[in-house]
């Protein structure tokens, strides 16, 4: 018997049961109750108050099934952005409704670092289960920049004041102060002072044989001139904003070698990679787990966690804060990790592989097809990009328009060259909807 209904005796149950009966049944009927608004009028609104308009035309109706969401004007769209990553059961998922429903009927609604209901130690109990051998100590915060920051001060503390970063070329670690100075991308700090080194190494290049050996001596000098004030080494296994761009074991672990020799921990940044990669972690899926100090994770976990080695662990005082999840956010992020590691979506021949595979065969058909316009297919698991024609920004931007109109949602990666990024609903996405998601693309080429 779950906890809240022994609270709350029977009626609870039975009156769970009553809504999520009614979701169903307007979810198979497409929600013939639903009604429709000036979604224009509404983003304007929106776009007023916020100084900025939004990126699409997307507003979401509040109901949604599988891959599919309805917008606020009655329009059913594929949605392959889930948020930057998000939603990865897609939308109006029965299960995690009812995990939300039994959560928000329970006292509070946010939780935080001083006392903490049931939800908090499940969650931290939950990703540790799964973490890399000799990660065993985690704090939540709220967002992937919040677990960011809290690593950094982490790690700065344990390495006595040490100010300095090693980052790749491409790197996104958030928009706090901080980590807009390490993330690559001068042009999302603008105005902003520059209050640490931070280095940079070339991230993987497989068209040149030389990348890892250019890296490994980029890291060479790096610490042979500060490497007496550098706190860590910052990576991404594949990089998220970069355009899932991957890179094999072989180029990671000299580096990560030299930094063991030179004393120099290493924190991955695993906010988006965190249950795309045909494992919940890319740390274990890369196999590099014995060279990694801190891991942070976020997006799909619908909250973010600091995961570290117990050595590590802060001095009183230097991480807390008022919040730390929403009780929701908090059992439903849970449940995710259940249901990611049950239900057979990881491993060579999980759901997410398996995906994986239909789309770089999609992709490779649609480069067939027009092959002066689709190239550069990059990715894993449920995280798979390729370059439209030119990979200039604008010609990337139109195709997602032109697909976001043509009933699909799509993002885009990286700055010259751009890409697309398709986030797989891997959760809930068929072969069928994959299909019809490459019949839109091939029109819109
Ligand atoms: C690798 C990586 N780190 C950190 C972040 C920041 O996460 P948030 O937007 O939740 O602060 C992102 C967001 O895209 C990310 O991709």
């Amino acid at each position: 018997m779950d906890r809240l209904t022994s609270a709350f005796g029977p009626d609870f149950e039975r009156g769970l049961r009553i809504m999520l009966d009614a979701v169903a049944r307007a979810q198979k009927d497409d929600f013939p109750g639903a009604s429709t608004t000036d979604m224009a009028a509404e983003l304007g609104k929106l776009a007023g108050l916020r100084g900025r308009p939004p990126f699409f035309d997307y507003l979401g109706s509040g109901l949604g099934r599988g891959a599919r969401v309805r917008l606020a004007d009655g329009r059913w769209i594929l949605d392959f952005t889930l948020g930057i990553g998000v939603h990865i059961f897609g939308h109006g998922n029965l299960d995690l409704i009812e995990t939300a429903i039994r959560a928000a009927a329970s006292d509070i609604v946010m939780q935080g670092n001083l006392v903490f209901n049931h939800e908090y130690p499940a969650m931290m109990e939950a990703l540790l289960a799964h973490a890399p051998a000799g990660i065993d100590r985690c704090w939540l915060a709220l967002s992937g920049a919040d677990a960011n920051e809290n690593a950094l001060k982490l790690l700065r503390q344990r390495r006595g004041g040490r100010p300095g970063v090693i980052a790749f070329h491409g790197c996104f670690h958030g928009r706090t102060s901080a980590m807009a100075e390490i993330t690559d991308r001068p042009d999302y700090r603008v105005g902003q002072p520059s209050t640490f080194p931070v280095h940079y190494l070339p991230f993987y290049d497989r068209d040149d044989p030389s990348s890892a050996a250019k890296a490994a001596d980029a890291l060479r000098k790096i610490i042979a001139r500060d490497g007496d004030r550098i706190a860590a080494l910052l990576v991404e296994l594949v990089q998220g904003e970069a355009g899932f761009r991957t890179a094999p074991r072989d180029f990671f672990v000299p580096l990560f070698e030299q930094c063991r020799a030179a004393g120099i921990p290493v924190w991955v940044d695993e906010v988006q990679t965190f249950g795309r990669v045909t494992e919940l972690f890319a740390t274990t899926w890369l196999g590099v787990e014995q060279y990694v100090d801190v891991i942070t994770v976020g997006k799909m976990l619908q909250g973010s966690a600091l995961l570290y080695r117990h050595e590590l662990s802060p001095d009183p005082g230097l991480i807390s804060g008022t919040f730390s999840g929403a009780t929701v956010a908090m059992a439903v992020g849970r449940r995710i990790i259940e249901k990611l590691t049950a239900e057979n979506f990881f491993g060579p021949d999980g759901r997410e592989k398996q995906l994986e595979n239909l789309t770089r065969k999609h992709l490779a058909q649609l480069s067939q097809r027009h092959p002066t316009k689709i190239s550069h297919i990059d990715g894993i698991g449920a995280m798979v990009s390729f370059r439209v024609g030119d990979g200039s920004l604008n010609q990337t931007r139109e195709f997602i328009q032109r697909a976001f109109a043509n009933g699909l949602a799509l993002y885009y990666g990286g700055h010259d060259p751009a890409c697309v990024r398709l986030f797989l609903p891997a959760g809930v996405l068929t072969d069928a909807e994959l299909y019809e998601a490459f019949e839109i693309m091939d029109r819109c080429v």
